[in-house]
Parts: C-alpha cells; structure tokens; sequence
C-alpha cells in the first residue's frame, strides 16, 4: 500500500494530491470510488510548451539578477564593463588568481576557444562519444580530425580506451564531467591522475557546466590542479545553469596564467554589460543557487522514482536531466511528447532508443511522468 500512494504522489499535481489524501482519508469508501477518483485527477495538458529539451534552469534568473538586468538597461549603450569586478569576485570564490580567469560570451566561446587552440596546427583531437559538441564540431569545422571514444557499456566515460585513442599529434582532450547527454561523473581520483598524465603533452580541456548540481562523493571538481599552477588545463564553468542565464552568455574558463592570457587574446566575442550585472549580481546570492538545487533533485525524484518502479533502464543523474532508454526510436518519442507539450531533447546517436529529458519544475515532471505512463507504460 505504502508504495502505492508514493506511487500517486508523484503521478498527481498537488492540487489533485490533496483531493486524493481526502479520498483515502474516508474509510469505508468503495474501492471503485477511490479508483474514479484517482482517475479524474489527472493534470490537465498544459497551455504551454514545457521545454524539457536544452537542459535550462525552469525558474529563470534569480530575484536578484533581474533587480541588476533591469537597473543594468541603462547601462545598454556600453560597450561592456565590469570585467575585473567579476573576475575579483570568480577570484575569492574559487580561490584562485584572477589572472588565471578568462570570461567568455557563454561557457561556449571558451569551448571553441579550445577547439581553435587545437585547430591552430594540424593534428587530432579525443574525445569521449557522446558528449557535448560545441568544442568537437567547432575543431572539426576547423579541420581538426576528432577521434570519438565510446562510453562503455555501463555508460562512463571511458579513460583507459581515451589514454589508448591518443595519437602523437594530438593536440586536446576534452572531458565533460558531469558528461551530456549521458548524465555520468568520472571518478575523482582517476581523472586527476589521466589529466595529469595526459597534459604533461597536449591540453586538457576539462568542462564543469553541471558542477553545481552533482551530489557524489566518487566526484570533485579539477579546479585545485588550476590552484595548483598546473599547465596545459583549461576548466570552464557557466552562469548558464544553476543561475539561469543563459540568455545573456556568460561563462568562465580557468587555466595557468600563460594560457588564460593566450585565450583572453584570441577571444572574438564582447562581453555584454546586462549580462555581466546579472551574473556578477547572481553569484552573489546563493539563495536561489540553493532553491534551484532543491528543487532540481525533487524533480528528478519525482522521474527517477517512476523509472525505477516501472524497471525503465536510465543513467542516474549528476546533473540537471536525465537520460532514459524508451526503447522507441527518439524521433517518436519526441513527437509524441511534442503532441502532449512537452519538448524534449534532440537524438544523440547512437543512442536512438534513448531520450534527454532536462528537469522542469516538479509539478512539470509530474505531468511528464503522467505523460510517459499514458504513452509507453
Ligand atoms: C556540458 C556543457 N557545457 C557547456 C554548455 C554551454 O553552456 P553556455 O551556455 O555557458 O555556453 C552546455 C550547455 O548545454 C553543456 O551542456
């Protein structure tokens, strides 16, 4: 019984919950009643879109970074400004150098930065498959002969196999940890060791965007090699996710003073001072930060529970999305969610009976799981 009404719990919206708390709560009450009751009291097909597809913050920026986005308005006729500020602040946050940060437009430009730098003379680059593409398409684009590692069977990535895939003229290897699409950690003390081998002669492009969502002690951020002085690594860190700002690109690279000087000179984007208010104002607050990551882990609570009662085979999630085995070709799926407003993410090859789905609010994920159960379950 007990998991039958955790089972309702997450299916009905809290509206709905508190109209079948009320049912139960009568005893005597027909079982066919009850049955009608929890039938009715499905959620309703949102107005809207639900974007479940391009791993967002659902809540948007916080209070406080849209008071510094409007005041920042005024401000619009700049071409940029407070770029030390923010890397003062980066600096004590961190605890490391400001001459060690670069800002880029997005944590994107410095991903392609490090596909440039790899593309600046001719030879290859590693990295693991599938993951992340800004930084592997732009050197490509570039020239650059990508060589894609697969994740193993269990769905890590797999360092041995990318040690192995390392030629002589490979210039970069790029770890995305948590990885994405796959939402998979690489275990700490392994990755320090394969970055610290592997840079001794090629850069380490190491790219931390979910960092603030992962709660796994087999995890840690690489960021104390860059406090360490480390060369040859280049970690990036984006106000895109946990601060929802996206919109307005802000994103961080942390490097050896030598090389964020090189990156800071090749940078081709302009940082923009409505976004940099906002992020500079964000990372300020960590109230929101503490809100989103709450609400984060009940939303995927709320999926991975489903998942796991229902036997439906998923990688548990570091970050904020979940990758789900349907075992229906992704095309489908998509546009049957689509019909249902629910947007979710694109194919990832070749996972094609696999299935993105960033966290929504949680009332949102109940709906998506109301959803899933009426299309496969
Ligand atoms: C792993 C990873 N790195 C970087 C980014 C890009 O973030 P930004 O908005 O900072 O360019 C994303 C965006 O989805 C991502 O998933």
């Amino acid at each position: 019984m007990k998991s039958r009404i955790s089972r309702r719990n997450f299916l009905l919206g809290s509206s709905t919950l508190l109209a079948a708390n009320a049912v139960q709560g009568i005893p005597g009450t027909p079982i066919n009643l009850m049955k009608s009751a929890f039938a009715q009291a499905s959620i309703p097909r949102p107005d809207k879109m639900i974007r479940m597809n391009a791993n967002e913050n659902p809540w948007g920026p916080s209070r406080v970074a849209l008071r510094a986005i409007y005041a920042a308005i005024e401000e619009a006729s700049l071409y940029s400004g407070l770029t030390n500020d923010m890397k003062q602040l980066m600096s004590e946050q961190q605890d490391v150098g400001p001459e060690h940060i670069s800002i880029g437009s997005g944590s994107g430009e410095l991903l392609k930065m490090g596909g440039l730098l790899a593309s600046m003379q001719e030879g290859s680059i590693v990295v693991p498959d599938p993951t992340f593409e800004d930084l592997p398409r732009y050197a490509e684009n570039a020239g650059t002969k990508v060589i894609r590692v697969p994740v193993t069977s269990d769905m890590q990535t797999d360092l041995d196999a990318m040690a192995s895939a390392i030629r002589s003229d490979t210039k970069l290897v790029y770890l995305c940890n948590p990885n994405n699409p796959i939402p998979s950690i690489i275990e700490k003390n392994a990755l320090r060791d394969f970055i610290l081998d592997v840079s001794r002669d090629r850069l380490v492009f190491i790219d931390e965007a979910y960092h603030e969502f992962v709660d796994n002690p087999d995890y840690s951020t690489m960021m104390g090699l860059i406090r360490e002085g480390r060369r040859n690594i280049i970690l990036t860190r984006t106000a895109s996710k946990i601060h929802g700002l996206a919109g307005l690109r802000v994103g961080f690279a942390y490097s050896h003073p030598d090389l964020a000087a090189e990156i800071n000179n090749k940078l081709t984007g302009q940082l923009n001072i409505i976004g940099m208010r906002a992020a500079y104002a964000s990372y300020k607050d960590d109230e929101h930060s503490k809100f989103v990551l709450r609400t984060t882990r009940e939303s995927l609570d709320i999926v991975e529970s489903y998942l796991r009662e229902a036997g439906i085979n998923h990688v548990k999630s570091n970050g904020n999305f979940s990758f789900i085995e349907t075992g229906h070709d992704i095309a489908e799926v998509q546009a049957r969610f689509r019909e249902e407003n629910i947007a979710i993410g694109r194919p990832f090859p070749p996972f094609r009976n696999w299935a993105r789905v960033s966290m929504a609010k949680p009332d949102e994920m109940r709906y998506f799981v109301q959803t899933y159960k009426k299309l496969y379950g």
